[in-house]
């Protein structure tokens, strides 16, 4: 039987270096067939997804996965037009979405709500963001664009710019760097740096520097990953006010970088990535987007076949 078979996805730290080398042969798979064998994989299954918070990517990438293998979703993106508004709690809420599908996509406002979800679920769920904890399915994502534009991992040096403390991207995609032999380095302001109840977390993976000067060293860069300040995150304004704009990736940046780097983003960005660098070969956000859509195919592949695909 394939191991990811009815399993849940919560945390990007339950996946080892051969279960995500499993993912990206899977989506490399996925990628070379034709859309009529594409759409045999999860024929006559449903998605449900379940969204507490805003998205464009995650949820229209997991609905066009499901559609391109020829399953279908069906979900709640606005939660103020669900039961959730009268006062239903996630757990019915959950549980009633599970009879309705055959696995269920979450994005939600509170750290553990996916893992919650989990328990109370009988069909597998997926963490499609959690609070400011994880959002695993935009790391093996993150990964394997990295794999794809550098052809390997290993031996890179990654830097990894912004919001390190709020940003959920950054947890799962430090996680699960930890499988890799990476030169890691943090750039962020002091506020922003990770947050010290997960430096254990990530320690006991990788080891890494720390700066709020992007330009130190900014010329041994292989990958660049810009991350947004986290504007809704921020318990006070004030605060976020004193942040906002504090780094701008900008061609005259670039320019300082390796000719063969590349710039990363989870998107969506506000102005942490000048648009003139769009259209240089060094950007590769946009690639990053696409890809995460045939990765997500592959996982509802894995997940929902006995046999794999
Ligand atoms: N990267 C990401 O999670 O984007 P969305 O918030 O648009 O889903």
């Amino acid at each position: 039987m394939n191991e990811f078979y009815q399993k849940d996805i919560i945390s990007i730290k339950d996946f080892d270096k051969e279960k995500l080398e499993k993912i990206f042969a899977s989506t490399d798979k996925i990628m070379q067939l034709n859309s009529v064998e594409r759409r045999e994989i999860c024929k006559g299954n449903t998605l449900a997804y379940l969204f507490y918070e805003p998205s464009t990517r995650t949820r229209l990438s997991f609905d066009s996965a499901m559609a391109s293998i020829g399953g279908n979703s069906l979900g709640i993106s606005d939660i103020t037009s669900s039961s959730a508004q009268k006062g239903e709690s996630l757990a019915d809420t959950v549980r009633i979405m599970s009879i309705y599908s055959d696995v269920l996509v979450l994005r939600h406002t509170l750290d553990g709500s996916s893992r919650f979800a989990a328990e109370i679920s009988d069909k597998p769920v997926i963490n499609a963001g959690s609070g400011t904890e994880e959002h695993p399915t935009q790391a093996i994502q993150d990964l394997f664009t990295i794999k794809k534009e550098k052809k390997k991992i290993d031996g890179l040096k990654i830097g990894i710019i912004g919001d390190l403390k709020y940003g959920r991207t950054v947890y799962s995609l430090l996680y699960g760097l930890g499988n890799y032999d990476v030169d890691v380095r943090l750039i962020s302001p002091e506020s922003l740096r990770v947050r010290s109840d997960s430096v254990y977390e990530i320690k006991k993976r990788l080891s890494y520097t720390e700066s709020t000067d992007i330009e130190e060293n900014i010329d041994e860069l292989d990958v660049l990953y810009v991350t947004r300040i986290q504007k809704e995150r921020f318990p006070d304004e004030e605060e976020y006010l004193k942040v906002k704009g504090s780094y701008v990736v900008g061609l005259d940046l670039l320019k300082k970088m390796k000719d063969d780097s590349i710039i990363l983003h989870p998107l969506p960005r506000m102005n942490e990535i000048s648009t003139d660098i769009d259209n240089t070969k060094n950007a590769k956000y946009f690639e990053q987007a696409e890809y995460g859509k045939h990765i997500r195919a592959a996982l509802l592949g894995l997940i929902l076949n006995k046999n794999g695909f």
